[in-house]
């Protein structure tokens, strides 16, 4: 867990330049109308958060970095952050209409945080999970994200935004019902080179694994914008997945 969490703090302001938002149609699918009491847990540097206030909900965002929690802090001065994991996050028992998850569920014991999270929904409320993957049914993003994964050997493309075998939350939740969401990012080469650098496997692996990954994925770039000019950007294509299980 402290090992998690401090892959995080270090790649925290990198983290939010690079990563990518959520695209509409995929908040329009976690948290359809308006007003209702969200919890946001992981919420990292708020990129779902501020999406979520926004749209005039009322959010309590819960976060266990430190480091994270100063930067959402600074970005959202008035959103609430609290300190807490998804598996105790130290919230009252049904205060929540809706618990989200971007990109961090995968972080927790699903056993125990889907627990949590049916204790703080109301009946009927939902637990919503999001996922950004690269879209890997598009070429060469598949072989720019085989050279971001070259240190492990056992990595395929997932055309199905690859979150298939993600824990299912333990607690009294129906049956998941998920929804993808293919949209493009526009990004800058340079910032796509960096990307990789904000993912835990780079943040935990040696100077030398980092050193190899770095090349190929330059490699892997020149092989598909060469003759790019300096500053151009690429539209990045991505696969939101959205689950989403109401509490019995
Ligand atoms: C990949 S970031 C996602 C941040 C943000 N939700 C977003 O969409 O950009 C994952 C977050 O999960 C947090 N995290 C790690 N372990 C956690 C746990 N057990 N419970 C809740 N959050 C956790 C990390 O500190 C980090 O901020």
């Amino acid at each position: 867990m402290t090992r998690l969490v401090g892959s995080f703090a270090e790649g925290g302001d990198d983290y939010e330049r690079l990563r990518p938002s959520y695209p509409d149609a995929a908040v329009d699918l976690l948290a359809p109308g308006r007003g209702a009491d969200v919890v946001d847990v992981g919420a990292g540097t708020g990129k779902l958060t501020r999406l979520l206030m926004a749209r005039g909900h009322r959010v309590r965002a819960v976060e266990p970095s430190g480091a994270m929690r100063e930067t959402l802090r600074r970005a959202l001065p008035g959103v609430e952050v609290l300190p807490g994991t998804g598996e105790a996050t130290g919230l009252p028992q049904g205060s929540a209409d809706l618990v989200t998850y971007a990109q961090s569920w995968h972080w927790t014991d699903p056993e125990r945080a889907g627990v949590e999270a049916a204790r703080l929904l109301r009946p009927g409320g939902v637990l919503a999970t999001v996922w950004n993957m690269f879209d890997d049914t598009v070429p060469w993003m598949v072989d720019v994200e085989r050279a971001m994964h070259s240190s492990e050997r056992a990595w395929q493309p997932g055309p199905d935004g690859g979150v298939a075998a993600r824990g299912e939350p333990g607690g009294t939740f129906g049956p998941r019902r998920r929804d993808l969401v293919r949209w493009t990012d526009t990004v800058a080469l340079d910032d796509l080179r960096l990307v990789v650098r904000t993912r835990s496997y780079y943040l935990e692996g040696t100077v030398a694994e980092r050193r190899d990954i770095d090349h190929e994925v330059e490699q892997a770039l020149a092989r598909h914008f060469r003759d790019a000019p300096g500053g151009q950007s690429v539209e990045v294509p991505y696969v939101t997945t959205v689950d989403r299980y109401a509490r019995g």
